[in-house]
């Protein structure tokens, strides 16, 4: 990553400033940093002699107890950002804040103690500990935790049981639907009370009333303060979030496309 570029009025660039307009005045009273910051972001895989440009020129901006919904079709770069924004993978060019921190002057450690401290993920695939409980599974991010054992162990009791899942705390995940193994990651990313909660296709191998049981988790966790960002296909999905963005071939597209537009739910998944 590079330092950080110039500022966005000097340049006139395109700035996506995911804010809902009706909350603008009163998040300013708030705080005026940003939870993201993101300019000119790019990125760019390398493999053997093959370079492939999945990202162009990023900027965007989310602020604290923001929902935004990040569409587009498949391929169009939103679980790239998506990892780059949990510091999971990091950008080719551009800068990237977090939290007021500019990552890129992290080293692994740091960065994985940041992630660990201020972002939650949920992956569409779950992925599960098979040989663990629910309880167990919930506890994994606590392992370097400073909190005692018995308070995290309480959180994650609590966690559980407000995903709906309080009679299945000793189920392994063969055990458990995929709509409950879902709820199991959820409260999985939550334990260490994110700030930013990062959610790939969360609902995207739900059936609809397993779906909307998760939404309404995720509104209510929104309303509780915590920042969320949910790549979805589905504009239904979408629709439950406070604003939404649309990335087209690596790039935000500027305008929120009519319904009418929005790509068919591809086969393929991330
Ligand atoms: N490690 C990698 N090496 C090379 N290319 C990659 C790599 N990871 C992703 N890509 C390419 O980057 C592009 C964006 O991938 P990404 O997974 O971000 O898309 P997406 O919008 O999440 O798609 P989907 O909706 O299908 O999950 C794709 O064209 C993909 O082939
Ligand atoms: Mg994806």
């Amino acid at each position: 990553m590079t330092r950080p570029g110039p500022d966005a009025q000097q340049t006139g660039m395109q700035l996506t400033d995911a804010q809902p307009a009706d909350r603008q005045q009163k998040d300013t009273q708030l705080t005026d940093t940003p939870l993201i910051d993101m300019r000119h972001i790019g990125k760019t895989f390398v493999q053997a002699d093959m370079e492939t440009r999945v990202l162009h020129d990023i900027s965007l901006r989310v602020w604290p107890g923001d929902f935004l919904a990040l569409t587009g079709s498949s391929g169009s770069g939103k679980s790239t950002l998506l990892y780059i924004m949990g510091l999971l993978d990091q950008a080719s060019s551009g800068s990237y804040h977090l939290q007021g921190q500019d990552v890129s002057t992290l080293d692994d450690a740091a960065a994985s103690a940041f992630r660990n401290a201020v972002t939650g993920f949920v992956f569409q695939s779950f992925f599960l500990i098979p040989y663990a409980s629910a309880l167990d599974n919930v506890l994994l991010p606590g392992v370097y935790s400073q909190v005692p054992d018995r308070e995290l162990r309480a959180r994650a009791e609590e966690l559980l049981v407000r995903v709906g899942l309080g009679d299945r705390m000793h189920h392994k995940p063969n055990q458990l639907s995929g709509g409950q193994q879902q709820r199991v990651a959820l409260a999985r990313a939550l334990l260490q009370e994110p700030a930013l909660l990062l959610a790939d296709e969360p609902t995207g191998q739900l059936d609809t009333a397993t779906s909307r049981s998760i939404l309404e988790l995720f509104q209510k966790i929104n309303e509780g303060g915590t920042t969320i960002i949910m790549v979805t296909h589905s504009p239904e999905t979408a629709a439950c979030a406070r604003k939404r963005i649309v990335m087209r071939d690596g790039r935000i597209h500027p305008d929120i496309p009519d319904e009418a537009e929005q790509p068919d739910r591809p086969d393929e998944r991330s």
